[in-house]
């Protein structure tokens, strides 16, 4: 099965993949951590990326095309993925059909988080990712167990992004809205499109997610 999650910024795309991904045995392929990767390492990639990411812009669809249309051939992936992130424009949209043709691969559901913009700031700069395992928290909506230490791995590396400031989110809901939030339609006209309310608790959105798949 190949699913597309799609929602704005903060709502809760990276979250919700990861717990599909071990419910369902898919794999999560987030651009925004493939480009984060890249930034890190000093790539080609990553130095193309890295000013548009930090503006909180949209970085070429040319690049997060090849990125993705390399990933998919991965033999990881052949049982099923999450596209979480992408496609975030109608030519990003319209290159994934044809690659799925290409590859003789199917889209089976695209799923809409449904949320409003003013909480999502919130959610944003709360935000933190264990740097040793990737899962993610919130100062208030999702904190550890045990103050400082990782549920999932133990570890005390709590890390924050360099684009989860309330400028760059901003910015990043303008383009959301202006670039990605014409793919609602676009998949609405497939069939394909569910839509559900993302506003909802952490584990109620993961539950309507899981109806859908099941
Ligand atoms: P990317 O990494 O994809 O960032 P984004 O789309 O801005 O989304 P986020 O990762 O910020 O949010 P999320 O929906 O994953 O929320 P999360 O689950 O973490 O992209 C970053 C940048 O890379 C882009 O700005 C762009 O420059 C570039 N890029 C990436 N892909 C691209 C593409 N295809 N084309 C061009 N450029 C591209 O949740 C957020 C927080 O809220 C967490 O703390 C979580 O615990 C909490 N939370 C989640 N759900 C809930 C809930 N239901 N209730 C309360 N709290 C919740
Ligand atoms: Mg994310």
């Amino acid at each position: 099965m190949n699913i597309i999650l799609l929602g704005p910024p903060g709502a809760g795309k990276g979250t919700q993949a990861k717990r599909i991904e071990e419910a369902k045995g898919l794999v999560q392929l987030s651009t925004g951590d493939m480009l984060r990767a890249a930034v890190a390492a000093g790539s080609e990639v990553g130095m193309k990326a890295k000013e548009v990411m930090a503006a909180g812009g949209l970085v070429s669809d040319e690049l997060v095309i090849g990125i993705i249309s390399d990933r998919i051939d991965e033999d990881d992936v052949q049982d099923g993925f999450i596209l979480d992130g992408f496609p975030r424009t109608v030519a990003q949209a319209e290159a994934l059909d044809v690659l799925l043709k290409e590859k003789s691969k199917n889209l089976d559901v695209v799923i809409e988080m449904q949320v409003e913009d003013d909480p999502l700031i919130k959610r944003i700069t709360g935000r933190s990712t264990c740097g040793s395992c990737g899962e993610g928290y919130h100062d208030e909506f999702k904190k550890p167990a045990v103050e400082g230490k990782c549920d999932k791995c133990g570890a005390n590396d709590f890390q924050r992004r360099a684009d989860d400031n309330e400028e760059t989110v901003r910015s990043r809901l303008v383009a959301y809205h202006e670039q990605t939030a014409p793919l609602v339609d676009y998949y609405g006209k497939t069939g394909k499109l569910k839509s559900i309310d993302g506003m909802v608790a952490i584990d109620d959105v993961t539950a309507a997610m899981l109806d859908i798949l099941s």
